[in-house]
């Protein structure tokens, strides 16, 4: 049976970053739905545009398309093995959608990391990130400064600050991260699955700790 890994935890905790690193050391599919979003914004497509208008107020873009988005890229041959999501369920109504789909491709939730880290380390974690226009690699101006500013030093792209970075919507986004994906923690934590990770560390900690959490 294939096995999905759910990544929790609020906005700018890292978890972009550690679902790169561990998809990379285990070879298996990283599928980040912010990530798809921009690409989706960045193509002009209807979907980019439709959910545009939400990321940029820090909302949730609504179920349905979310669902959407993630069941196609499921779909895809990379995900037969498993996947790490990062990002999504982020509703309880996600969560469910996420347990049929997943039927449907013989697989299941195999844990749920839950990284965590006091709010004013994760603003400032967001405060100083710029992310490629490429592909979405992050960098930190004090954390993972990239070798030349304004360049990523993976794909040679413009580094940028995304939108939603703005301070005003990173409050909106803390609070709707509270009132609705908090709710899932208890819903896995119930479930057996969730494994708590101190997100206030190195990066090379928390990848430390996330391998041994998952086991694979
Ligand atoms: P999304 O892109 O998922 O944003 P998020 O959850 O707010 O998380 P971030 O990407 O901001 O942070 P991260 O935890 O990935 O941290 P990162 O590794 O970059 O979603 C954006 C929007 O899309 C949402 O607001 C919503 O509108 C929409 N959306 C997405 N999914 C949805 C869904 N399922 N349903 C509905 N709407 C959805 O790290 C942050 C910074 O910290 C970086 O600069 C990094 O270099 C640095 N850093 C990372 N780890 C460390 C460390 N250990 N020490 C020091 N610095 C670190
Ligand atoms: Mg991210």
């Amino acid at each position: 049976m294939a096995t999905f890994i759910v990544l929790l935890g609020p906005p700018g905790v890292g978890k972009g970053t550690q679902a790169r690193i561990l998809a990379d050391a285990k070879k298996i599919a990283h599928i980040s739905s912010g990530d798809l979003f921009r690409e989706n914004i960045k193509n002009q497509t209807e979907l980019g545009k439709h959910a545009r208008s939400f990321i940029d107020k820090g909302e949730l873009v609504p179920d349905d398309v979310t669902i959407g988005m993630i069941r196609e890229r499921l779909s895809r041959p990379d995900c037969i093995p498993g996947a790490i999501l990062d990002g999504f369920p982020r509703t309880p109504v996600q969560a469910v959608a996420l347990e049929k789909m997943l039927a449907e491709f013989n697989g299941e939730v195999s844990v749920v990391p839950y990284i965590t880290a006091p709010e004013s380390v994760v603003v400032g974690r967001i405060s100083g990130r710029w992310t490629c226009r490429l592909n979405g690699h992050v960098f930190h101006h004090m954390f993972n400064p990239p070798i030349k500013a304004g360049i990523c030093d993976i794909d040679g792209s413009e580094l940028y600050q995304r939108k939603d970075d703005e301070v005003e919507t990173v409050t909106i986004r803390i609070r709707v991260y509270l009132e609705q994906t908090i709710p899932l923690v208890e819903y896995y934590r119930k479930s057996g699955k969730l494994i708590e990770i101190n997100g206030a560390q190195s990066v090379e900690q928390v990848s430390k700790d996330l391998c041994a959490a998952v086991n694979i």
